[in-house]
């Protein structure tokens, strides 16, 4: 369904992206898509079964066949709550190399496509405006540094209560960002006709101004 508008918001971890995305699916009245979301459940769900993270077909088989429903917040799987369980650390790491199996890449693009429903649709993640949805009536790049970044997970998980360091964390950042813009699978860049914001000093607030007059513009150009 190629006229439903379609906003992709993409960049690497800790950018802020998924907030923004919540905020502009919000403003707007659309659907939202959390595409990492999708790798870190194929990714959590490999950990479980102990299936090899590189069986790159294996684990596309596995994706195929799940039964993924996003309701109210919550993400659930085959029947099961894995709201909390895939945002673990280990997770992401996991997710960060099945992302970078082009046959799960694939196996998970029909279900990323099925979210373009009427009214709109904001999606989030790396190749939503350079893969997923090349069409799209907007797109967003949204970067900041590799310390604010770090600096913004630790206050995250500070709040949660957990304690890392900042070091650990910006060390983990660094190597996925490596992971995602060097591989060979649809890796992290902007897309040529996105709009690249660079957050490092600006405010969510500041930052969601700009989106929505950048979403405005290419509502009034289509
Ligand atoms: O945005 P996130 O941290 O939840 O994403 C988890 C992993 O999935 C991340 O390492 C990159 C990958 N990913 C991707 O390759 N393509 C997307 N569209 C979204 C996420």
């Amino acid at each position: 369904m190629t006229d439903v508008p379609v906003v992709t918001v993409d960049g690497p971890s800790g950018s802020g992206k998924g907030t923004l995305a919540a905020l502009l699916a919000k403003h707007f009245g659309w659907h939202l898509l959390d595409s990492g979301a999708l790798y870190r459940i194929v990714a959590a769900i490999a950990l479980e079964r102990g299936i090899d993270l590189s069986a790159a077909q294996a684990l596309a088989q596995m994706a195929r066949g799940l039964d993924i429903r996003f309701e109210n917040g919550q993400v659930v799987v085959d029947g099961v709550d894995l709201t909390d369980r895939i945002r673990h650390e280990e997770v992401g790491e996991a997710a960060s190399r099945v992302a970078a199996c082009v046959p799960v890449r694939e196996a998970i693009l029909d279900s990323q496509h099925s979210m373009r429903k009427p009214p709109g649709l904001v999606a989030d993640g790396r190749d939503m405006g350079t893969v997923v949805f090349p069409d799209a009536t907007a797109k967003i790049y949204l970067e900041a540094s590799a310390q604010v970044r770090a600096e913004r997970r630790y206050k995250q998980l500070k709040n949660k209560g957990l304690s890392v360091s900042v070091h650990a964390l910006l060390a983990t950042i660094i190597q996925r960002d490596e992971r995602d813009t060097r591989r060979a699978a649809s890796p992290l860049r902007p897309a040529k006709d996105a709009i690249i914001i660079e957050s490092t000093s600006m405010s969510i607030e500041k930052v969601l101004e700009v989106s929505i007059a950048i979403v405005e513009q290419g509502l009034a150009s289509t």
